[in-house]
């Protein structure tokens, strides 16, 4: 059985699609290889704005031709677009040739799922076993020890996704992410230490913790766990290792976890917290439950605890409510901040969700704004990147450079990549990168024996 899993959107997808990979595995699979056809296709899914979910739409209605060739081949469609209300019945319409819809929080289901529809074909040589499962609405009791036993088949070497908290609790206004991942379930932290210490031992040399909103790690959990007590424990790991989180929420983000950073050598000086607007107006109507003012003041102890650490956010524009005067309060707050990196969006609105209701703005104020945003955080991420000149890095070699050939890529402590000359051979290891050429967001250097 050759599998092909087709991935969208966050880490944590790409995460999960490791599981199904592992899945698959479990059953026989085998990845397939350029040029094979595949028995199975997983569209692992994302609808965090409307143009994620319209390419995996596009890519469900290609593989129709593939379907036709070969009738044998298993379609499942999973993942968080699946688990919005409607989706699934629409899914079942207009794509009739997909077999297996599967929600976020039924994807143990896949085997026995792909067996079914293999088993029933089999049976009444028809192709009509369509399995689309009742989503589970909330983490079914036994979905953690489902978690725990799971294999998972890891496919980015030399970094290991770790998940330490599924779900998300916080509902901002504009954010799908609430109903399609259900509440916030936290994973024994013995089965998140294990699980990092046998990464280590494997000689994974980035551990990436992930979560929607890191920071509310263990309050669902009896004894007192929290992700600043994580972190120290994660931080007495021994071996040759970085550690790596995302995403804090700065509503969460406590004293006691930038203490926990700066304390130890093996969490990187690193941290992605999304701000979305610098408009205490936006930033309420959001529902993000703090100021600018209180943003302010995270960076500022951060800084001040680790003066190195790069910082990277979200930032949305767009937002129903946002005025020209509450766009240039976040053009001040970029400014200010500078940041060493901004992902940037364009306010989508989601179905179901709060903001999605309210009078929203026109589709070329908000383009204007994005590419003012986009032009201001450019020219800043070029001027920081040209203090690294000159300097000496320690990075991890992770890949081969997809665009420089005959080179590595890997990243700073601070999570700035970096591009430099090196063999297939060193990716996994810490090297010393010489940084001689900045080019807007990546360095390019030379490793220093
Ligand atoms: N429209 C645009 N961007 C969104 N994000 C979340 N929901 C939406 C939406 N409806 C952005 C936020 C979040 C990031 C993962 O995606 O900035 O931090
Ligand atoms: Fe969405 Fe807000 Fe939860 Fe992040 S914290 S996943 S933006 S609801």
């Amino acid at each position: 059985m050759r599998y092909k899993i087709v991935t969208y959107g966050c880490q944590m997808n790409v995460h999960e699609s490791e599981k199904i990979a592992g899945l698959l595995e479990g059953m026989g699979g085998v990845p397939c290889g350029e040029g094979e056809s595949a028995d199975v296709i997983v569209f692992n899914t994302c609808c965090i704005r409307g143009n994620a979910e319209r390419r995996a739409l596009g890519n469900i209605g290609v593989v129709k031709a593939e379907k036709k060739k070969n009738p044998d081949l298993v379609i499942a469609v999973v993942g968080c677009m699946t688990q919005q209300s409607g989706t699934a019945e629409m899914v079942k319409e207009r794509y009739p040739y997909v077999d297996i819809v599967l929600g976020t929080r039924n994807i143990f289901d896949l085997p026995s799922e792909i067996e079914k529809v293999r088993a029933s074909r089999a049976a009444v040589k028809k192709r009509s076993d369509k399995r689309y499962r009742a989503f589970r609405t909330e983490f079914a009791e036994d979905y953690l020890t489902l978690d725990e036993a799971a294999p998972v088949a890891r496919t980015s070497f030399p970094n290991a996704w770790v998940n330490i908290i599924y779900g998300c609790n916080n509902f901002c206004t504009y954010c799908i992410v609430p109903y399609v991942r259900g509440r916030e379930l936290s994973r024994p932290a013995s089965a998140v230490l294990d699980e990092v210490k046998r990464a280590v031992d494997e000689g994974y040399g980035e551990i990436t913790l992930l979560g929607q909103n890191v920071n509310s790690y263990g309050h669902d959990l009896a004894g007192g766990e929290s992700f600043e007590k994580l972190l120290r424990e994660i931080g007495r790991i021994e071996g040759k290792f970085r550690v790596r989180f995302m995403t804090s929420h700065p509503k969460d983000l406590t004293d006691g976890v930038i203490a926990a950073m700066a304390e130890s050598d093996r969490i990187a000086k690193n941290i992605h917290l999304p701000v979305q607007s610098g408009s205490d107006k936006v930033l309420k109507d959001m529902n993000r439950r703090y100021t600018r003012d209180r943003y302010f003041s995270l960076i500022e102890k951060l800084r001040a605890a680790m003066p190195d650490i790069g910082i990277t956010t979200d930032v949305m524009v767009g937002f129903p409510t946002e005025t020209e005067a509450d766009f240039e309060d976040t053009l001040d707050l970029v400014r200010r901040v500078r940041f060493s990196n901004a992902f940037t969006f364009i306010y989508s609105p989601r179905k179901g969700t709060p903001a999605a209701a309210m009078p929203q703005l026109p589709y070329a104020e908000k383009r204007a704004r994005i590419g003012e945003l986009i032009k201001l955080q450019n020219s800043i991420t070029k001027e920081l990147s040209e203090d690294y000149v000159g300097g000496v890095y320690e990075v991890l070699a992770e890949d081969v450079s997809p665009k420089h050939p005959g080179m590595l890529c890997g990243r700073t402590e601070s999570g700035r990549l970096a591009t430099f000359p090196g063999e297939r051979e060193m990716i996994g290891r810490f090297v010393n990168v010489r940084i001689t050429e900045a080019r807007s967001a990546s360095l390019f250097g030379t490793v220093e024996e």
